[in-house]
């Protein structure tokens, strides 16, 4: 290792992000239906997610499909809100094309974040550039405000609804049921037994997975 790697300095924008089990940060701000804070929105769900600009390609047909299913979010009892760097009248005048164009009406906030703050603050932009381009980050907030999954994708690839569905769905009904989801896991799907920590009941499992793969209860999520 030569001198300069020796003592890496900190990584600002890696010292800022988020992981699973933090608390979401607070924050106010203007959105595309007044001003919000997220705390208001404990006791309910909240999926936070952050996109690259305005009037591009990709979030243009993410927010089509999260407008047309956010019906299926509500059911859920949670709350969708989007964030970028773009001003609040860009965020209007967006909706207002999307609208016209699409026939689709977006009335989940969009939050304007012109100064980067709470995208640095949620790990969503480089703490030290610049650039506004925001990775297309996702955040599962629990009703307790607690970041319970986060996905990042970059610009050039869009979100998949109904994955943000399926994890949100995961992640309720392991919080109702106990229990762990295991690949591929779809609502209605049994869920798996959390493996046991005690050897004799390994040595006493009924055969050599049967301590760690339990299909758990079965019946709908
Ligand atoms: C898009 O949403 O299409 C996009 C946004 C930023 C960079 C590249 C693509």
């Amino acid at each position: 290792m030569n001198e300069a790697n020796e003592n890496p300095p900190e990584n600002p924008a890696r010292a800022c992000a988020l992981r699973i089990g933090d608390p979401a940060p607070d924050f106010e701000a203007r959105s595309t239906v007044g001003p919000v804070r997220l705390s208001a929105f404990r006791g309910r769900w909240l999926i936070l997610f952050s996109h690259p600009a305005d009037f591009t390609p990709v979030c243009t047909t993410e927010f089509i499909e999260l407008a047309k299913r956010a019906g299926e979010f509500e059911q859920r009892d949670c709350a969708l809100m989007a964030l970028s760097v773009d001003s609040l009248f860009a965020h209007f005048a967006w909706l207002r094309m999307i609208r016209d164009r699409f026939d689709v009406e977006v009335r989940f906030p969009i939050v304007e974040d012109p100064t980067l703050v709470i995208g640095r603050a949620f790990g969503m932009v480089s703490a030290q550039d610049n650039d506004s381009a925001a990775v297309r980050t996702t955040y599962f907030i629990d009703p307790h405000g607690v970041i319970r999954a986060m996905t990042c994708y970059p610009a050039n690839v869009g979100r998949s609804t109904p994955e943000m569905l399926r994890t949100l769905d995961a992640l309720q009904a392991i919080d109702a049921r106990g229990g762990l989801a295991p690949a591929n896991w779809q609502p209605g799907e049994a869920l798996l037994s959390a493996p046991t920590h005690d050897l004799d009941e390994v040595y006493g499992a009924k055969d050599a997975t049967g301590w760690f793969i339990d299909r758990g209860e079965e019946g709908a999520a």
